[in-house]
């Protein structure tokens, strides 16, 4: 308890899932959040939750939304300590399937969106003398799959942009780590398993050794992040995959 007293935190993608989780978890460990979304009727859920929390919508891939939800939060708070860039989403097509459309929109999303809340998010923590920046990558940060090559060029551009994030701003004490969840039980991945897999732990551990992840077992470590205690991390793919990639 008690890990992120004082701390004023950002999270995006607090709608559902992950986010959710983690706007929660950093509540609990004393932090103010600002947890925005597009999904409203998960922001109300989660602010009737817990009163260290307000909401805000905010759609990511928006520059003067998102520029405008870390203003919101120094006028709220006073400060910006920790940036949590969790939005996103994935549409699954094999390459010669997908369309400009949906190759774009998650790039706004799941790139520029980080991008936005690291050039907005940046000089907010530099005014309150560094802080920590959480980009969400995945997995597919570092291996492909089949039919999602959309979304993996997403996520392996934000691992990039957060090791360039953390060398150019280590001397304002700003540290940047990628997150990279393996496969996590939550809306965004519900449809492309049949409610038996979810039953069957020795198909789960064919896929991923520990089984499908939580949106609690991803927030634990970015909240370890978050937090002062992971302080000489930075420019970090941290890999939280019950194994995935071992495999
Ligand atoms: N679930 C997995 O297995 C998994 C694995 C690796 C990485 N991830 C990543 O984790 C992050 C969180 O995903 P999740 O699993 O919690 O899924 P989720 O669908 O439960 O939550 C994603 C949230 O992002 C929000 N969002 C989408 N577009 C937005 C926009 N334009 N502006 C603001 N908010 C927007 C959605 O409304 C939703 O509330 C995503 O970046 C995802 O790519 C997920």
């Amino acid at each position: 308890m008690n890990r992120l007293a004082e701390k004023i935190a950002i999270v995006t993608g607090a709608g559902s899932g992950q986010g959710k989780a983690a706007a929660l978890g950093m509540a609990a460990e004393g932090a103010r959040v600002v947890a925005a979304d597009v999904n409203e009727a998960g922001l109300a859920e989660l602010s009737s939750a817990a009163e260290k929390i307000v909401t805000k919508r905010c759609d990511v891939s928006r520059a003067e939304e998102m520029e405008a939800l870390v203003a919101f939060t120094e006028e709220r708070f006073g400060a910006l300590h920790v940036m949590l860039n969790c939005a996103g989403y994935l549409r699954a097509a094999p390459l010669l399937e997908t369309t400009d459309d949906m190759f774009d929109g998650m790039i706004n999303v799941n790139l520029k969106g980080v991008f936005y809340g690291c050039k907005f998010g940046v000089p907010a923590l530099q005014r309150s003398g560094g802080g920590s920046i959480v980009n969400w990558g995945s997995v597919n940060s570092m291996v492909a799959e089949p039919d999602i090559s959309a979304y993996t060029a997403t996520k392996g551009a934000v691992l990039m942009l957060t090791k360039s994030v953390a060398v150019e701003f280590a001397k304002d004490n700003i540290r940047a780590n990628c997150i990279c969840p393996g496969a996590v039980r939550t809306p965004m991945v519900e449809s492309f398993f049949d409610e038996g897999f979810f039953a069957d732990m020795a198909e789960q551990r064919k896929y991923q050794p520990l089984g499908m992840g939580t949106p609690e077992q991803i927030a634990d470590v970015a909240i370890f992040l978050a937090s002062d205690e992971s302080r000489l991390m930075t420019g970090s793919a941290v890999v939280v995959d019950g194994g995935y990639t071992a495999l």
